[in-house]
């Protein structure tokens, strides 16, 4: 069976930084099927020669390490270019016969949405009405990148959309976070081994952070970042994922649906974050200088940081508050969840006055420098009883040298590939994503909102982050530095 790769938008930076390298690693190791081709469909003027050329840049700059002239040379005749409007529907016939063409007989066809999202829908339809959804003897997938909607309505409405085209086992909903190793190996570490999973319950944990800090600003994405703002950007997605598979309870099995089910009970037990706690439980902020940034409406109070404090109620996590903080410009960029443990119940060494016994902690290092902390109390030698944390470390780099971290994109588009939808999201979990993101973003309109924060670049955001855990007589940690 042939296989074809269609990219809509393949114009785009996405195309060239992230999926023509990641599918060029994955032709390098071997893993792509058999008869592949890889056809990009967008506006500008290119044909095949000159749209290779165009990727090839983008393999030698993104996939550096794999890149080879004899390799590519292999790899470049899979790639072809055709032209075409998404808004003209004769271009989708075009397209059609060109694939038809080239795939010689039946074939399987993966279609990624690499797109703004205003032409999701037409795009969906455009494929079903050119026949393009049918599966003949081949099957017939969909990979939508974020966002799906941007609200619960809107969501609602493109899975109509969706759905009346495609079955949801031919949708694959893309959110790059879960292709990352680190945020699969939370379910290999929690449920590939028995000492962290007695211990993962209210009786043991005091709370979680999560934590996605980027040092970057909104750079050139200010048009469509300043309608956007960073709960729907990264809440929405990413770090619900993350609370996902840190909350989840054990799946029965490693498949899609099992583990998807799971995921989505976590998601409904979320509570709802009502007016009178919106002040208390949510900060927004905005780095200095962002409104006057070009393509950003003047006076825009659209948010570039946010802190949220959710609570899970459920038996395993009720009173467990789970932090959660992400913004633009800030010290550094980093990817982290804190599980904090509780304290011990009696503490029977003297400790100097005023002294409090440090609580342990287990730090999951999403990126960069991926890996795990443990941090637990050791005495001092030569000491009676003095204590000092001490930190038990893991890190990919050292026990698993030789063996580079992937792109998430590569795994991403293998599992497509192959009919494994485990780590994409699925419709009713999107829809409950909206769910408790919506009435934060809506209160925020309201004068119930906290106030908008100004915060410095370069810092950790507005100093309503620092009161949001205070409050509760706690404070961000970060667990994957030094101690
Ligand atoms: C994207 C957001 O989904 O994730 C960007 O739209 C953000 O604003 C990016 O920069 C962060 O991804 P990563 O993998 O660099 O943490």
């Amino acid at each position: 069976m042939t296989t074809s790769i269609v990219i809509f938008g393949a114009s785009g930076d996405l195309t060239r930084r992230k999926l023509v390298p990641a599918l060029f690693s994955l032709y390098c190791k071997g893993r792509l099927p058999d008869d592949v081709r890889i056809v990009g469909f967008a506006r500008r003027p290119y044909d095949d020669a000159s749209f290779r050329e165009l990727m090839q840049g983008g393999v030698k700059e993104f996939a550096e390490d794999r890149y080879t002239v004899a390799a590519w040379k292999d790899f470049e005749p899979m790639l072809h270019y055709v032209r075409g409007d998404l808004g003209n529907p004769q271009d989708f016939t075009t397209l059609d016969a060109r694939l038809s063409e080239l795939e010689g007989a039946r074939a399987d066809r993966l279609y990624y949405f690499s797109i703004a999202p205003r032409f999701y829908a037409s795009t969906v339809e455009f494929l079903g009405e050119c026949g393009m959804a049918r599966e003949q003897g081949g099957y017939r997938r969909v990979i939508i990148e974020k966002p799906f909607g941007t609200d619960l309505t809107t969501a609602m409405a493109l899975s109509e959309v969706v759905h009346g085209v495609f079955d949801e086992s031919q949708v694959y909903r893309i959110d790059h976070y879960l292709g990352k190793e680190t945020s699969q190996n939370i379910l290999f570490s929690r449920f590939a081994n028995t000492v962290f999973e007695p211990l993962w319950n209210r009786n043991y944990i005091d709370h979680v952070q999560i934590t996605v800090a980027e040092s970057v600003d909104v750079g050139h994405r200010a048009g469509f970042y300043d309608g956007t703002g960073v709960l729907r950007d990264m809440f929405q997605n990413h770090l619900l994922q993350l609370v996902m598979l840190v909350a989840m309870e054990s799946p029965a099995s490693f498949n899609a649906d099992a583990v998807r089910n799971e995921k989505t009970k976590v998601l409904s037990a979320v509570r709802t974050i009502g007016p009178e706690q919106l002040a208390l439980d949510t900060v927004r902020g905005q780095y200095r200088g962002y409104a006057d940034t070009e393509g950003v409406e003047p006076g825009s109070e659209t948010p570039t940081f946010a802190a949220i404090k959710l609570q899970i109620d459920n038996w395993r996590w009720q009173g467990v508050p789970f932090y959660l903080r992400s913004g633009k410009a800030l010290s550094e960029k980093v990817s982290e969840i804190l599980i904090q443990f509780r304290e011990p119940p009696h503490m029977m060494f003297p400790l100097p006055p005023g002294a409090r016994i440090r609580n342990n902690y287990l730090a999951i290092c999403v990126q960069p420098d991926e890996g795990m902390h443990l941090r637990f109390e050791a005495k001092v030698p030569d000491t009676i009883a003095e204590l000092r944390s001490v930190d038990m470390e893991f890190h990919y780099d050292d026990d698993f040298e030789g063996i580079a971290i992937p792109e998430a994109y590569e795994r991403l588009l293998l599992d497509a590939l192959q009919g494994d939808a485990s780590l994409f999201a699925r419709s009713d979990g999107i829809e409950l994503s909206w769910k408790i993101i919506d009435p934060i973003i809506q209160g925020w309109n309201t004068p119930e909102a906290p106030p908008l924060e100004i915060y410095e670049r370069g810092s950790w955001g507005p100093a309503g982050a620092g009161e949001l855990t205070g409050r509760d007589g706690r404070s961000w940690i970060r667990g994957c530095g030094q101690l």
